[in-house]
């Protein structure tokens, strides 16, 4: 077993304590089993945002906002705008009221619908930092759409790669599970291979692949 929920506990039992909308939107999430980010990979976003200074970001999957709310938690103090997608719009609606609470509405915008329809109607190279965190069964098709979205220098990053440590030759996982795992195998193999990113593959949360575009101009 490579994922360790023990581990992730103690790495969130670190951080700070969190403002009362974080800690409200966790129990909630987890209340409904609505699967969002933990608070390390948040509080990893949030640092990510900061160090890179990306501040046209977009993420797919918004579920209730969590971790549309630690990537605007990263443009703190500076200007920046996040585009977010998600297809579910009860979620997304609920979503956009906890941006109002967090006082950050003015910074993001919520597109209801399919990511897969929506993103060829971006710009290539709109966003310096792109999350994605949907349906894991259609990772290939997300990576194919927003590879152009990101620009030279830009960051993409991905949830659940590691997929419980399924995704690891050996692990061991039900048979229900062999087409998700075998897509997320093909995603990483792709996205590793890929010539326009240099990639990383964090173990912390579910798995994170982290990549850097490359920049061609010189
Ligand atoms: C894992 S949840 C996102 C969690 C969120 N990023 C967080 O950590 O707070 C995945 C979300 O992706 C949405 N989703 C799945 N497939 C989608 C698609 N093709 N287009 C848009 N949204 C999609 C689901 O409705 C769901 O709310």
């Amino acid at each position: 077993m490579f994922y360790s929920f023990e581990l992730e506990q103690f790495l969130g039992d670190l951080l700070p304590e969190r403002e009362p909308l974080f800690l409200e939107m966790e129990e909630q999430a987890l209340k409904e089993t609505i699967p969002v980010v933990t608070p390390p990979v948040g509080n990893f976003l949030s640092w990510l945002v900061k160090v890179s200074g990306a501040s046209r970001i977009l993420e797919v999957g918004t579920a209730i906002g969590y971790s549309t709310l630690w990537l605007a938690k990263g443009l703190e103090n500076r200007e920046g705008k996040i585009t977010t997608i998600d297809m579910n719009v009860d979620r997304g609606t609920r979503a956009i009221e906890y941006f109002k609470r967090g006082g950050v509405s003015a910074k993001i915008q919520v597109l209801l619908g399919d990511a897969r329809k929506l993103l060829p109607d971006f710009q290539a190279g709109e966003f310096d930092f792109v999350f994605v965190d949907a349906a894991k069964g259609e990772y290939l098709d997300y990576l194919e759409l927003v590879t152009p979205l990101v620009g030279a220098g830009g960051i993409l990053v991905v949830d659940n790669v590691l997929f419980r440590g399924w995704v690891v030759p050996g692990a061991e996982y039900a048979p229900k599970y062999e087409r998700m795992v075998s897509h997320l195998r093909e995603f990483l193999s792709r996205l590793n291979q890929n010539p326009e990113f240099q990639t990383s593959i964090l173990p912390l949360g579910d798995g994170l692949a982290v990549s850097l575009r490359r920049d061609f101009s010189n």
